[in-house]
Formats: structure tokens, sequence, C-alpha cells
């Protein structure tokens, strides 16, 4: 495929490993609730929404709370979850991710975030990588979460390309559909069986340079 002319990354889960971090602050809310949750359930948390996430644990037991306690259960989860990203450092970022955006900075592509998150920005600090990107779309900048296209549409329009110009990152199924539904093409980054419809999936940035990325993407296509 041509180069595209923005490269949108998602922030957890692709240039980050931060997934662990929201499980292990889900799992100690989910515990303290008495609602049974695991790794699997926590798979459909990937990508979406706090408020979404909350949503479906409670839903896991049939859950319904008062709006007063769910956002007490959600500020609990976000202050366990904040004070376990305050320990990334620069040496947290996923392997061959540091290679994979130099090598991308030296092409002249524009380079962007699109995440969910609210703690997009708070990471970023932690990681050192603001100037990298020239425009960050987060969870405090849309309406509408993944899977809807929002943050991604976005991201693209802030860097001047159009949807079949940008090219997406994403680890979450709800971002694979996301970048889709946008009309963009997408690489999964993880495995098959849970980023099964994006037009690529790899499994780690280790080794790799955009050029032979865009030629497995040709070969897809
Ligand atoms: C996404 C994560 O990037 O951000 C989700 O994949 C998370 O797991 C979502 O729920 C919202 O994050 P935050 O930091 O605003 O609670
Ligand atoms: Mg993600």
């Amino acid at each position: 495929m041509d180069t595209p002319k923005a490269w949108l990354f998602d922030l957890d889960g692709v240039i980050v490993e931060t997934a662990d971090l929201h499980f292990k602050s889900w799992k100690r809310l989910a515990d303290s609730l008495d609602i049974p949750f695991g790794e699997e359930e926590n798979q459909a948390l990937k990508g979406v929404s706090r408020r979404k996430s909350i949503e479906e644990i409670l839903a896991l037991d049939n859950r319904t709370l008062p709006e007063e306690e769910i956002q007490q259960l959600m500020d609990k989860k976000n202050g366990w979850y904040q004070d376990s990203i305050a320990e990334l450092t620069p040496d947290d970022i996923l392997e061959g991710i540091p290679e994979f955006l130099e090598e991308l900075q030296q092409m002249g592509v524009k380079l962007g975030i699109g995440s969910s998150s609210k703690n997009a920005q708070f990471i970023m600090d932690y990681l050192k990588i603001n100037d990298i990107f020239e425009v960050v779309i987060d969870g405090t900048k849309v309406e509408k979460t993944k899977p809807n296209p929002e943050v991604f549409l976005k991201g693209a329009n802030a860097l001047g390309a159009k949807p079949s110009e940008t090219l997406v990152f994403e680890d979450a199924a709800s971002g694979v559909e996301a970048a889709l539904a946008g009309g963009m093409t997408c690489v999964g980054v993880g495995s098959e069986e849970h980023l099964g419809d994006a037009d690529l999936v790899i499994s780690t940035f280790e080794g790799l340079t955009p050029q032979a990325l865009l030629e497995k993407l040709e070969h897809k296509q």
C-alpha cells in the first residue's frame, strides 16, 4: 500500500502495557464487591471507557447501583490505577516501539495518539513521549469512546489526513472495530484470536520496520 499520511497509535497495550495495571485495579474493586472477575472477563474491557467497564463488571453479577455509588467506585478504581501508572518510566515503552517511531519520524509522516483513556496525558508524561506525537486525542476529548470511530476520525482530521490515508494500531477488539468503522486501515497488535477483523495482526513491534509492515499489509490486501 502507499505510505499512509497519518499513523495513529492506541496508547494502552500498544505503546505501553497498562492492561495489567487496569486489570489489577478492576480486580481489586470486583473482589471488594464479591463479583467474580478474571482475565477472560477483562478482555472485554480493553479499549472501552471507565464508565462502560464498571457497567460491564456490575452486569457480571446482574447488579444495579445508584449513580452516586457508581461514581465512587470509578473514583476508587482510578485512584489505585493512578498510583500504579505513577511508577511508569520510559523503560516501560514496549519492545520495538522506540525504533519504529524513530523511523516514522525520519520518514516525515504524521503521528498521533488515539486513546479512550482520560489518563493518557499522565502516561505520556511518565513515558516522556509527548514530543513524538503531533496530536493526542484521548478520553477527555471525545463524546463516544471505542468502538465508536470518533477518536480516530478526530485524530486523522487533526493530522490533515483522510480516513483512507490513515493507519491505526490497536490492541483491543473495540479499537479495531472503531478504526474499521472510520474507514481506516487497522493493524491489530496482539493475537489473531482477539483481533481477527484487523487488516493485519502483528504480535510485537520488535524487529519490525515501517517498510516491512507496509509490505505485509500489501500482501494481505
Ligand atoms: C483504554 C483502556 O485505553 O482506556 C481501557 O484500554 C480503559 O481498559 C480506558 O478502561 C479508559 O481508561 P481511563 O484511564 O480513562 O480509566
Ligand atoms: Mg489499547
